[in-house]
């Protein structure tokens, strides 16, 4: 709900279900941050004089706005938008060059209107289902900034964006505009932002930020793995349970920046929005700009809290279409089982063997096109090779029916290898610098999606593509970052809007494939999570977080997403041991716990897994369609990190719960263990199960000579007979009790095997070892 409070100058309450985002139109006619935080009963601009900040005289060496104005010391205010000039040299919101060569700018206050629902952006993507929509407009002479403000009140989410409309003649140029600045009135805030790069997406960082910047940023043409647009200003202290927490999302793909700034008064400045390096636009006379639009939440509930908003928020008014509530379908993809190296044949056995497993549908991941059999060639050349395809995508795709199982396929839209048929056809369609080395990543080059013939030429050929076959899913892929980002379209004076116009082609293509086939379930892709965004969201409703497929390190990668997005958002596969990134082993056990808190897929050569194994992927994938809904949609916690990965997940009604426990190494002689719940009902009673441990002897190595009448050399034939023939039972939790226990005082575990002996109540709980716990409402 949006207020407007009584006084003599405009001020407005946004409230959510439990915040208030409060401002004031200053004396001076700038639009003043005043509050964002717990909700707080205000109602008029005189109950806001006790938190407004006052002044006397202004301090030594700082710039008075105006001699109307003298106390008005832009430098030191909380403000909803700040420019250059004027004294504010903060982190600016807009950085613009007007006709004058002027960079000052000074937006004043014009007017107000409460929407009842928050207008679409022209070309972005951007959050839907909104409360209401203030609309701030702000006037610096022929010059409008609309600032827009949407209120999500049932995920205590606020929207920002913004509008640059040039009313006069004369093109204004912009080197910024930013997207959302939120000032905070003291310093000393805790910054946790996610970083990485290939195969190691979302490693979080924390820091106390007293003085100084901290800046997250991507240069990277996407919003990439080195520095994901999410991140959060929290209490110094601020944990999983306590703390006020903000969360900051961008609703964009493309180059980022978001910056947190503690001025020299002790202010802490925080901005997200486009990139400004690389980044200028020139506006012309009558033209309008639009911001990409982010997303800003507070909790006093810590990092969950400020999770569980952003879940919620992503859920309901980010991801679309048929699939945004709908069980995920279980698959096997192809890459890590066969790499380029892909036939029908190879294809429809690998499928036959899922189908029997119970896996719904195969993806056929690179190398089905062109004369593509490694990533040097052909990309751009969407035929499917008559020798690996003979029948086509048809053909494979019918077959597949016949088995029983659905098809998928992959695709990288926006690329181009320059051996292929497309580029010869069309060499000015890649992006290259004319006369400049070409510097090439993965052995590619990216299309000029600035320009809107290369849009439509893909709209056309991925409409063929995905129409030649019953196709139920689609894996769009995009495996270079952009260096030499040139548009050969575009006039040389218009190169810094070639990033921003090639997302905007993007998103275009992206819009248009969507509501062409509304039915694919299509998975965002780039080299693994090097393109995990809320804009890609609005197309996608997952995205493959990382090809790293190792437990552990998706253990890691999964929690770092966890802090902003829900696990329906990011698939996960159970892959081969040793794994094909780390050549870490881990138990099948483990890679599915990990895998099973995502939408879980299945990536490794099923043919090859031994009965044994298929026995217990069989039962893991019966388990996985029993809890599917659960695990894909319930709310999510995390509940323990670092050594331990402690996590739980819970239905809506709160009737049943999974719970996971992983541990990383083992530390010796530590028998005890407890698993704490959370998000139950405190008055239910919960039946908490796992599944009954069957052990493989051969766990115990040598140790087995303290039990066998005779010697048995390790992994000797005879060791590895008795393995087979002889399963140990291992320990099993079965137990009731109310949610309020199971939370209060948590369950304590049977005791995990520390070298003094072992029966059926121990937990044999070596490194990379997990258990998952079913919880139940009776
Ligand atoms: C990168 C993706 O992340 C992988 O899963 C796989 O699809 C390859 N590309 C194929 O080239």
């Amino acid at each position: 709900m949006i207020r407007r409070l009584e006084g003599e100058r405009p001020a407005f309450a946004l409230e959510t279900e439990n915040t208030s985002y409060v401002m004031a139109v200053s004396a001076s006619g700038h639009p003043e941050h005043l509050y964002y935080g717990a909700r707080v009963a205000v109602n008029s601009l005189s109950d806001c004089e006790i938190f407004r900040e006052k002044r006397e005289f202004e301090p030594g060496n700082v710039i008075a706005y105006s001699e109307e104005h003298p106390t008005t010391v832009l430098e030191d205010m909380c403000l909803e938008a700040s420019f250059l000039g004027h004294g504010d040299i903060r982190e600016p919101f807009a950085e613009l060059v007007k006709p004058s060569g002027s960079r000052s700018a000074d937006f004043r206050y014009d007017s107000f209107e409460i929407l009842d629902s928050k207008p679409f952006p022209e070309a972005l993507p951007s959050a839907y289902d909104c409360g209401e929509c203030l609309k701030l407009t702000l006037r610096d002479g022929d010059l409008t900034l609309e600032l827009y403000y949407g209120v999500f009140p049932d995920c205590d989410v606020i929207t920002r964006s913004a509008v640059l409309i040039n009313g006069s003649e004369k093109p204004v140029r912009i080197l910024r505009l930013l997207s959302v600045q939120l000032d905070i009135p003291f310093s000393g805030v805790g910054v946790t932002s996610f970083h990485g790069a290939w195969a190691r997406e979302m490693n979080r960082s924390s820091s106390t930020l007293t003085a100084g910047k901290l800046v997250t940023e991507s240069r990277a043409g996407c919003s990439s793995s080195r520095a994901n647009p999410f991140f959060m200003v929290h209490s110094p202290n601020a944990d999983e349970h306590s703390g006020n927490c903000y969360g900051v999302n961008l609703i964009y793909s493309g180059n980022h920046y978001s910056a947190v700034e503690v001025s020299a008064f002790g202010k802490t400045r925080v901005v997200s929005g486009v990139n400004p390096t690389g980044f200028e636009w020139q506006l012309g006379g009558g033209e309008r700009f639009e911001a990409p639009e982010a997303a800003i939440t507070f909790s006093p509930r810590g990092f969950g809290g400020q999770s569980d908003n952003m879940h919620r928020f992503v859920r309901r008014h980010i991801m679309r279409g048929v699939w945004r509530d709908k069980p995920r379908p279980v698959l096997i993809n192809s890459w890590e089982a066969s790499y380029f190296n892909i036939s029908e044949r190879s294809l429809l056995s690998l499928a036959k063997s899922g189908r029997e497993l119970g896996i719904e549908l195969l993806v056929m991941d690179d190398g089905w096109f062109g004369e593509r059999s490694d990533d040097s060639s052909s990309l751009g050349d969407w035929e499917p090779n008559p020798k690996k395809l003979p029948g086509g995508l048809g053909g494979l795709g019918g077959k597949l029916k016949k088995l029983g199982m659905d098809f998928g396929i992959w695709v990288e839209p926006e690329m181009i290898n320059v051996n292929s048929r497309l580029y010869k056809a069309h060499p000015d369609w890649a992006m290259a610098a004319p006369d400049e080395l070409h510097s090439e990543g993965r052995h590619q080059r990216i299309l000029d999606l600035a320009n809107p013939e290369v849009c439509d030429f893909l709209i056309k050929k991925m409409t063929e593509v995905f129409s030649s076959a019953d196709i139920k899913y689609v894996k769009c892929d995009m495996n270079r970052i952009f260096s030499d980002a040139y548009s050969p379209y575009l006039a040389a004076d218009r190169q810094g809007e070639t990033p921003h116009r090639y997302m905007l082609g993007l998103y275009r293509v992206l819009g248009e494939l969507t509501r062409r086939f509304p039915e694919i379930l299509f998975e965002g892709c780039a080299s693994g999570g090097n393109r995990f965004d809320l804009g890609m969201l609005c197309f996608f409703p997952q995205i493959w977080a990382s090809d790293n497929t190792d437990a552990l390190c998706r253990a890691a990668i999964q929690e770092g997403l966890s802090f902003g997005y829900p696990q329906s958002s990011f698939s996960a596969h159970v892959a081969a041991s040793p794994n094909h990134q780390t050549l870490r082993e881990t138990p099948l056990e483990t890679r599915f716990a990990v895998a099973c808190f995502g939408v879980l897929g299945y990536e490794l050569d099923l043919r090859d897994l031994s009965s044994a194994q298929r026995q217990a992927v069989r039962q893991q994938i019966e388990l996985y369609k029993e809890w599917r809904e659960v695990l894909q949609f319930g709310s999510f916690r995390r509940i323990m990190t670092g050594n331990f990965h402690e996590w739980m997940v819970v239905s809506e009604d709160r009737s049943r719960a999974v719970g996971m426990l992983l541990q990383e190494l083992v530390n010796p002689n530590t028998q005890s263990g407890r698993f704490y719940a959370t998000g139950l009902d405190p008055e239910r009673t919960y039946r908490v199960y796992s599944i009954a441990e069957r052990l493989d002897i051969k766990q115990f190595g040598s140790l087995i000579n303290t039990m066998t009448p005779i010697h048995i050399k390790q992994d000797s034939a005879l060791h590895n007979l008795v393995a087979r023939t002889v399963k140990m039972n291992g320990e099993q939790e079965d137990l009731t009790a109310t949610g309020d226990v199971l939370m209060k005082t948590g369950f304590a575990l049977k005791p995990a095997f520390s070298g003094t002996g072992f029966n059926e109540n121990v937990r044999v709980f070596p490194d990379f070892a997990s258990r998952l716990y079913f919880f139940e409402a009776q």
